[in-house]
Order: C-alpha cells, then sequence, then structure tokens
C-alpha cells in the first residue's frame, strides 16, 4: 500500500528552523553551545503565581469533565474585564469571545470558517506561517502583501489590486509586528477597517505581542476603531511567559465569533480548565508584565548596541521579542546567519529569507534580514552583543 500526503501537506515546504538545528547540532558536536536567538520561545520562568493557580486548578476539580469548547465563562468574563481595562473597549463574554488553544490553533483555524476553495485571503509577508497555511488547508489561495521598510512594516493597502478586494475573504494583519517590530497607530488600523468594511472583507487581527512594547505609549487594539468586521486573536504566550500552557482566545465580530465556535465545537474540545485558572490569574496581574517589559528592553538595547559598533544599520524594534536586523549592503540574510553561526561568533539567528514568501512580483521582503529572538539571558546577551561587536561587518 502506498501511503501519500494529500496535496495540502505536500505544499508545505521543509521547517525552517530545522536547518537551523543541524548547523546548531554540527557547533555542539565540536563543544561549543551556541547563544540561541533563533526560535521565539521566551525563556522567563512563568511567574509562581501563575503556576500555582494550575497547580490549584488541578485539586479543585478532582474528577476531571471535559473543559468548555469555547472557555468557561469566568474566563470569557476575566478576559472581557482585561480587555477594558487595556484598551477601554466592552465585549460580551457570552458572544463577543471564544478561547482557543493558543493564538496558533485559532490563527490556523480560522480560515475553515469563512473561506471556499478557490477565495482569496490577503496575508502579510514576512509574517506568522498559520495566516497561509491555514488558508492552504481551507483550500483558499493566499495573496501575499509585502512589509517594507520604506513604508514603516504596514500594509500599503492602496497597493491591492481592485480583482483581490473583490475575491478575497480575509486579511490578517499582526500589529505590533513579527519579526519587524513596528507597531500601528491608531489612524493606521482607522484605515484597516474602513479597507475591511467597504470591500467586504473581514479582518484579522493578531495582537499576540500587544503587551511587549517599548515605548511610552501603549500600543492600540483594532478594537478600539470597531468591532463589526473585525476579530483579534490574543495570547498569553508572551505577554506572561505561557507558551507550554497554551491559551489564547478571539474577540470581536460576535457573528464571526459564533461561526468560529462552531468550527471549533469539531476540532478539540477547548483549553484545559485548570490552564484556564492559570490564564484567570495572569489577566489579574500587571506587575509581571510591567518586569518582563522592562526585561526585553533591556536585552534588545544591549544588542542593538552590540550590532550598531558591528556597522549594521539600527534597527530598533518599538515592540515584540525581535530584531529585524538588516544585513550588510552585498549580503544575503543566509550569508550573514551562516556568518553568524561560525564556531568563533556562534550565535543563531533566523535569516529572514526563511521568515518571508515570495510576493506576486516576485519579491522576497525578508531576503535583506536576519531575525534576533531576544530570548538568551541578559548575560548571553551581553557575551553576544561583545561578539557581534568585534566584527565589523
Ligand atoms: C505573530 C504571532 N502570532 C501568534 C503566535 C502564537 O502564539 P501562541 O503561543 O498563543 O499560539 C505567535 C507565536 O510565536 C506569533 O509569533
Amino acid at each position: 500500500m502506498e501511503i501519500v500526503a494529500s496535496r495540502r501537506v505536500q505544499s508545505i515546504g521543509s521547517y525552517a528552523f530545522a536547518e537551523v538545528d543541524r548547523e546548531v547540532e554540527k557547533l555542539r558536536q565540536k563543544g561549543i553551545t551556541p547563544i540561541d536567538f533563533g526560535v521565539g520561545d521566551p525563556t522567563i520562568p512563568t511567574p509562581e503565581f501563575i503556576r500555582k493557580a494550575a497547580q490549584a486548578g488541578v485539586d479543585r476539580r478532582q474528577s476531571s469533565g471535559y473543559p468548555s469548547y469555547v472557555g468557561a465563562l469566568e474566563f470569557r468574563e476575566a478576559i472581557a474585564a482585561w480587555t477594558h481595562r487595556r484598551f477601554g473597549v466592552k465585549l460580551d463574554a457570552e458572544s463577543e469571545i471564544a478561547s482557543s488553544i493558543g493564538a496558533k490553533e485559532a490563527v490556523f483555524h480560522f480560515a475553515e470558517g469563512f473561506v471556499n476553495p478557490g477565495d482569496l485571503v490577503i496575508v502579510p509577508t514576512p509574517g506568522y506561517p498559520p495566516y497561509s497555511r491555514g488558508t492552504l488547508f481551507a483550500e483558499g489561495k493566499v495573496y501575499y502583501v509585502p512589509l517594507l521598510p520604506e513604508n514603516g512594516f504596514l500594509i500599503d493597502l492602496d497597493a491591492i489590486p481592485a480583482e483581490v478586494r473583490k475575491k478575497a475573504k480575509l486579511i490578517w494583519i499582526n500589529y505590533p509586528n513579527s519579526p519587524s517590530g513596528a507597531v500601528a497607530s491608531l489612524d493606521y488600523l482607522h484605515r484597516v477597517v474602513d479597507f475591511g468594511q467597504r470591500n467586504g472583507i473581514l479582518v484579522a487581527s493578531d495582537e499576540a505581542y500587544s503587551e511587549i512594547y517599548f515605548g511610552p505609549e501603549a500600543p492600540h487594539s483594532i478594537l478600539e476603531v470597531a468591532k463589526e468586521g473585525v476579530v483579534v486573536f490574543q495570547s498569553l504566550s508572551k505577554r506572561s511567559a505561557m507558551t507550554c500552557y497554551r491559551v489564547g482566545w478571539l474577540a470581536g465580530d460576535a457573528r464571526a465569533i459564533s461561526i468560529f465556535k462552531k468550527v471549533k465545537t469539531n476540532i478539540d474540545s477547548g483549553t484545559a480548565t485548570f490552564i484556564q485558572d492559570a490564564a484567570i490569574a495572569a489577566l489579574a496581574d500587571e506587575t509581571h508584565v510591567e518586569q518582563s517589559r522592562a526585561e526585553y528592553k533591556f536585552k534588545r538595547d544591549i544588542l542593538v548596541g552590540g550590532l550598531a559598533r558591528a556597522g549594521l544599520p539600527d534597527c530598533t524594534p518599538q515592540a515584540t521579542i525581535y530584531l529585524w536586523q538588516r544585513v550588510p549592503k552585498g549580503m544575503t540574510s543566509v550569508e550573514l546567519a551562516t556568518r553568524l553561526l561560525s564556531p568563533a561568533v556562534a550565535i543563531v539567528t533566523t535569516p529572514g529569507a526563511w521568515l518571508s514568501d515570495r510576493t506576486e512580483s516576485g519579491q522576497n521582503p525578508g531576503m535583506g534580514f536576519v531575525r534576533f529572538a531576544l530570548v538568551p539571558s541578559v548575560e548571553k546577551t551581553r557575551e553576544a552583543a561583545e561578539k557581534l561587536a568585534a566584527l565589523r561587518l
């Protein structure tokens, strides 16, 4: 019997980080432990009070029971209360919020609810892969829009052709943006809502990095502009260093949330209830978030300093846990990442070309960049900055 992967699975390229992993393994075999700025997985411990809330949640429910598909009302009310405190937006916990198994699950499955075969989905590139993978698995077509430094890494909405607007069902935006670290102004978010409403395109706004910012002003949510025709995706992975807990949510237009809930009840049985307990505790506290913002900012400044001393252009991000560093003239992103992996330097980054897809015009907007995820410790970040400064690129 022949076992053949579906066309959908076959259409997916290899996992970009696997190639980095192979190089890292070669260094390890030489006895070198590289400083790893590759994958964006926080190494800050999950705060103790959050871990304790999860433990208490396990003991509180000795007979397990399935969780709610879309989140216990108590969890959704905690999300509504946080959204109101943080963005001044009132949400109806019953109809305008659904929980998800991390933002990733919801991002990937969202297209299932709205996209018919052949429909277009507008996706930024570079961007989080599940925007396009979810589209492909729903048998939609991806229309990539480039995020370019000359546009402040914002999608140029005016450049989206009329025939694309006509066929598109969804547009993904992601601000604060991974990997560029760009933040969208309220004015820009107004323009996105207007674009969606004029063209009948649902706006899916991934706000997973909204809490990791460095300026005096906290980033806005698109929900401050409108709920109609808008769905926001949120996560506690970066805010509260809870990547392993797998907890996030969607919020916005009740009609879209209702459709997603229908999809969701067919996929899984919801976020574990003790994880929701931990999430409720996390949402009630801002002190740990302020501390982690301060730590990321501290590391950002150390690394930005090292890169500047190496002769590279300034890449100071306004938000997120990433630096999107332009490579020196005449070098590709893979060449710079490979040079940084040489035994004398041993710094792991991700080449921008691997985080970015080609647009219709054949351009890969990640070609000239490498990404640093600010996850190593302060000491390791300092050591890396010194090594970079000595490089003189
Ligand atoms: C842009 C973006 N959105 C969403 C997520 C998913 O977060 P979660 O851990 O909640 O699935 C990530 C994770 O890295 C991300 O980079």
